[in-house]
């Protein structure tokens, strides 16, 4: 199965067991710049699942270099130790680990103290996304930073690192110097395509000759920045190919931290096919005589075979395919079925990171909890039946880990199908991905020995007969419609919208008071329905609440279609003909006029029928998910987890 992934493969001097690549990643799990027991133990369970090579987050060469507040930094000899611990454990298992050599130059997200940075790039030109005006960096800088790169690379080798890759992807420093937008430079470093990719042949030839030639050296670069001032493909393909003979591998994926629009490939949604930027893969690979990694949302090990079976590159990143399942390589060479596929949502990897957390995963919260609820899933010594009302992520979830620990489970799903609102949420437009969070949860519960029983509603009657020793209610929850006067308006709520059992037709307005994907969704399914759509969000933008890079995808897919977005828009009431909001700002009155059709996507209420009927009975029962209270999948798997591991 999948030979030609499973088969070994010389970096430089290293010699790597397959070709799997977990990429460079930011996992917000370093502290004070130095790795943590917590992030060793995450790269740990990623060795022990089989991969081949490790590449650690991005490390910063120099102090200019800190781009969030939580990153690790190679610049002192104090860190050593850390990575040290860090080579020990993924080498324990069989893995490879390199490290990711790093300087943002303007692209700057956040400091350490909320203050302003100074940051330091080829020429003052500001970068957009997120508003940083730098300044240009003097000769004597330059050489800083190339010493930096260079004593880096040797922190990294005596802390047992097989090698290292420059990250000169995504418009960082090493880009904003071969970008001629962002590089307007009139010295050595600026102009002709030579000089433009100076400042990178020293950072490469600096690092090689710290470390001499037992140390792997690759490149990591952006094959297109797919933006308006972005590199152009031609001119990184010339400049593989100058960097050739002073690398040992290329590393190509796409995207540019800059724009808005390019950053969306930093960690492409679900929006993109598996393995979209395998064909200019193919392109370096065409160009250099060194093994070239492809990275962008290969989820599966069929994907990752077919893009190399087919010469289009010699590895595949599969980063997030490991987030979600860290033991996805042993199971596609024994069980591939049982791989949990990752599907794109980036909602608890990229999203945590935006926000300042340690990254996890919506279908697998055990990610980033290795030491904590993770290390808890043991096999229980007091084996209970235990009854669980609802075949949502929640229920399937806890009935999943509770039958994996040895319990005798029973899930009732009251539809005839499993997957409560997720069975709504792959109905969005470029959504239906979603969907495998059902299917990989449900097998997870099968394949632990969980019963399931549909076209079950649990009731007070049911339980008593049943009589087990707990219940765990995970109901989930009902559209929320507010009260509001809505005399002669024809009001509907997303769900109708999504089962097809309303008819919004016309000019519709999206009344939004979560912010995510379902009042956007919705605005967009109405959009391609043919409806003229107006969104109303109560928040400041539209998609407050998502991963940025979905919100950026999903705002631009709105744009193409026309949709006009109100912020500040808080649901007053509707008529016919007109909704009224008040500016959640001014409270001044805001009216949409001329329209036919309110869509409510105003939230949920919580389910709690159950778990009121059950007041009384004598078994412990437990409530979790939207049941609890409403909120989104990742809670609920994770509340599932929780009380699994501790029943
Ligand atoms: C949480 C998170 C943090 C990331 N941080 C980095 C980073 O520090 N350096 C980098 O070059 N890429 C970073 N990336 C991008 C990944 O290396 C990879 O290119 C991206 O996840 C797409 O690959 P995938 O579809 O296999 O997940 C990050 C991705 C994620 C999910
Ligand atoms: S949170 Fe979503 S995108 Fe991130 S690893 Fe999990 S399934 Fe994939």
């Amino acid at each position: 199965m999948f030979p030609t992934l499973f088969s070994p493969i010389d970096l430089g001097p290293t010699r790597v067991r397959n070709r799997i690549v977990s990429t460079g990643h930011d996992t917000v799990m370093a502290h004070d710049g130095h790795v943590t027991d917590r992030l060793v133990a995450y790269h740990a369970a990623r060795a022990k699942g089989g991969v081949g090579l490790i590449i650690v987050q991005v490390s910063g060469v120099h102090e200019t270099a800190r781009y969030t507040a939580h990153m690790l930094m190679a610049t002192e000899d104090a860190a050593i130790p850390g990575y040290a611990r860090l080579a020990t454990a993924v080498h324990a298992h069989g893995a490879r680990i390199m490290g990711q050599l790093f300087h943002p130059g303007r692209e700057i997200m956040e400091t350490d103290d909320g203050t302003a940075p100074v940051a330091w790039a080829p020429s003052a030109v500001p970068n957009s996304r997120f508003r940083v005006m730098p300044m240009p960096l003097t000769q004597a800088m330059i050489d800083e930073i190339v010493a930096g790169y260079a004593s880096s690379a040797r922190r990294l080798q005596q802390a047992g690192f097989d090698g290292c890759e420059i990250v000169a992807s995504h418009g960082y420093l090493p880009a904003q110097f071969l970008n001629p937008a962002v590089n307007r430079r009139d010295d050595a470093y600026g102009g002709s395509l030579e000089n433009r990719l100076r400042f990178t042949l020293q950072v490469a030839q600096a690092i090689r000759a710290a470390v001499g030639p037992d140390f792997t050296v690759g490149l990591r670069i952006s094959g297109e920045e797919r933006d308006t001032e972005a590199l152009e493909p031609a001119e990184t393909i010339a400049a593989c190919r100058m960097l050739d003979p002073h690398v040992d591998f290329f590393h190509v994926i796409a995207g540019n931290s800059a724009t808005l629009s390019g950053a969306i490939h930093i960690v492409p949604p679900m929006f993109y096919e598996a393995g979209y930027t395998a064909p200019f893969g193919a392109q370096v690979t065409r160009a250099v005589s060194k093994p070239v990694i492809v990275t962008g949302r290969i989820n599966q090990p069929q994907v990752a075979e077919s893009i190399l079976a087919s010469g289009q590159a010699a590895m595949c990143g599969m980063t997030r395919a490991l987030i979600c399942d860290p033991d996805m390589p042993t199971k596609a060479q024994t069980a591939p079925d049982d791989i949990r596929a990752c599907i794109g949502c980036n909602q608890a990897c990229i999203g945590h990171f935006h926000r300042g957390y340690p990254i996890s995963c919506i279908q697998f919260p055990e990610t980033g909890r290795e030491l904590t609820l993770a290390a808890r899933k043991t096999p229980t010594t007091s084996p209970r039946r235990i009854l669980i009302a609802g075949g949502g992520p929640a229920g399937l979830k806890a009935a999943a880990v509770l039958a994996e620990r040895g319990h005798r489970v029973t899930l009732h799903e009251a539809a005839a199908q499993l997957g409560g609102q997720a069975l709504l949420a792959q109905l969005l437009p470029g959504r239906a991905e979603f969907g495998g969070i059902i299917t990989n949860l449900a097998h997870e519960a099968r394949r632990a020995g969980a019963t399931i029983r549909l076209n079950s509603p649990v009731t007070r009657a049911l339980v008593e007969a049943e009589a087990p020793d707990a219940v765990i209610i995970a109901t989930g929850a009902r559209p929320h419609w507010p009260e509001i006067a809505t005399e002669g308006a024809h009001v509907v709520d997303a769900w109708a919208v999504l089962r097809g059992t309303a008819n919004p037709g016309g000019r519709v307005v999206v009344a939004d008071w979560r912010g995510d994907w379902i009042g956007m969704g919705l605005a967009e399914k109405l959009a391609r329905d043919g409806c003229a759509v107006r969104l109303h969000v109560e928040g400041i933008a539209a998609g407050e609440s998502l991963p940025f890079y979905v919100r950026d995808e999903m705002v631009a897919r709105l744009h193409r279609l026309g949709v006009t977005i109100h912020p500040y828009s808080r649901l007053f009431g509707a008529d016919a003909g007109t909704v009224y909001f008040t500016h959640s700002a001014s409270g001044d009155p805001v009216l949409a006029e001329e329209t036919d059709t309110l869509v409510l996507a105003q939230g949920h209420d919580s389910d709690r029928k159950l778990a009121d009927d059950l007041a009384g009975w004598p078994g412990a029962v437990h409530v979790i998910g939207d049941a609890l209270t409403p909120r989104s999948a990742e809670e609920a798997v994770l509340e599932a987890l929780g009380l699994g591991v501790t029943m």
